[in-house]
């Protein structure tokens, strides 16, 4: 059971779950060009057992039951990806009718069942034609996304609720550019502060075509990672500060205040592209809200070696499947210092918060007690920040549905809802019950 309801929240309060194309649609079918994930799971060393994206959850031939679970779920609002391959299979030029075709489907069926559909334009498969020519450490990448975001929302636009352009733009440059853990896989400074500052001006371009069009309820969508000191030594939080710079501020700071944090600057300044400077009136496009998505906290220490000379040690918290500390005063904190420090009265939405476990059907159920007190737990912060009169305005659970976790596959499992991967049966857990208990209107 969770212990707070929709009671506990103001009336337009919205509950919603989250899921994205890649993970769940089945990306071979339909007519979709080939993304960067896919051969990023096809070279050997950099998912798990080499899993993809090809079948996943079947979403795309499984729309409408997705689309009742959600229903019976009981949920206000659901917020989707749209894949740019799907729509444009070499990212330009060429449109796919059917992949427009089944973005159209997923909107009216959501509005049918009386859902809002929160749509949001990217979430990590580029096309292999724009990753050929660099991807997000390419300038163009702006325009190439600009003129996605026409033909997406040429067709789905005149109905979405809200729409966000880049989902996460720290994973979107860190995992993929520095990290190496996601595609592309590269591990280079200058391809990540060039990806650092082009996602973020794709988000603005996009923002700007989609306020053309005459669109409202535009968002961005940032995760964060609330970053502690191993100790109390200045080294210590010298680190921490590090990460918790190019991570948590570094895009809030351009989104919302036009600037890079001097911090984060030291590390990346040299490799940002020529005339970065001038591009802030675009970055700073006016969004309507922003989207906060939040999992855990960092324990960091500092290390050798170049910037930013730190690493992540092992915490004493109880931890979820992925190995992440449950810490739900981090969801507060980041929700108070967003408002704070650089959204100043926007409303703000947790846009993705929940946990990863081992899930297994025993009878027909699926037991998984620990999400439901981990759920719970971060709504306690979310409601103590709406008590304190920042305009928390909705939460969504990642995910709907047990998906592809990208580099770790399928074996952890986020969702409310069971995934048998081989049969593709759906489950749903004891945390969809509780929530659909909570949130019944
Ligand atoms: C954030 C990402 O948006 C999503 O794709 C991912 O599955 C979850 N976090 C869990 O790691």
């Amino acid at each position: 059971m969770l212990t707070l309801t929709r009671n506990d929240f103001p009336g337009d309060f919205l509950f919603g779950a989250s899921t994205s194309s890649y993970q769940i649609e089945g990306h071979a079918q339909g007519g979709a060009g080939q993304t960067h994930w896919d051969t990023f799971a096809r070279t050997p060393g950099n998912v798990v057992r080499g899993e993809h994206g090809g079948r996943a959850c079947d979403h795309y031939n499984r729309l409408d039951a997705d689309l009742d679970l959600l229903k019976d779920l009981g949920v206000d609002v659901y917020r989707f990806s749209t894949s740019w391959a799907r729509v444009m299979p070499e990212g330009r030029g060429n449109v796919n009718e059917a992949g427009l075709d089944f973005y159209d489907r997923l909107v009216d069926g959501l509005l049918e069942r009386g859902i809002k559909p929160a749509a949001t334009l990217y979430h990590w498969e580029l096309p292999s034609a724009l990753a050929d020519l660099g991807g997000w450490a390419n300038r163009d990448i702006a325009s190439w996304f600009a003129d996605f975001t026409e033909v997406i929302m040429g067709r789905i636009g005149d109905r979405v609720w809200s729409a966000a352009p880049i989902n996460e733009p720290w994973c979107v440059s860190w995992m993929g550019h520095f990290l190496g853990h996601h595609a592309p896989g590269l591990r280079d400074i200058r391809a990540t502060a060039r990806a650092m500052h082009h996602v973020l001006l794709a988000h603005g371009r996009a923002t700007q075509v989609m306020r053309g069009r005459g669109m409202d309820n535009l968002g961005a969508i940032c995760n964060f990672e609330y970053a502690v000191p191993v100790d109390n030594s200045p080294e210590a939080q010298r680190a921490a500060r590090t990460y918790d710079g190019y991570y948590n501020r570094f895009f809030l700071s351009g989104l919302f205040n036009g600037a890079y944090p001097e911090d984060v600057l030291e590390g990346i300044g040299p490799h940002l592209p020529a005339g970065w400077q001038d591009d802030f009136d675009t970055i700073t496009a006016p969004v309507d809200w922003c989207g906060i998505n939040y999992y855990t906290r960092k324990i960091i220490a500092p290390a050798n070696g170049p910037w930013p000379a730190l690493e992540e040690v092992d915490g004493p918290l109880p931890k979820t499947q992925m190995g992440w500390e449950i810490y739900p005063d981090g969801l507060h904190a980041f929700l108070k210092r967003t408002h704070d420090a650089y959204t100043r009265g926007l409303p703000l939405y947790v846009t993705e918060n929940g946990m990863a476990a081992p899930d297994t059907v025993s009878n027909g159920a699926v037991n998984d007690t620990a999400r439901v007190d981990y759920l719970d737990a971060h709504l306690a912060r979310v409601k103590q920040a709406i008590d304190e009169d920042i305009p928390v305005k909705g939460y969504f659970v990642w995910s709907l549905m047990d998906n592809y976790e990208w580099a770790l596959g399928y074996d952890k499992r986020f969702g409310l809802v069971h995934v048998d991967f081989n049969t593709l049966e759906r489950t749903p857990k004891a945390s969809y019950h509780a929530l659909a208990t909570a949130i019944a209107r």
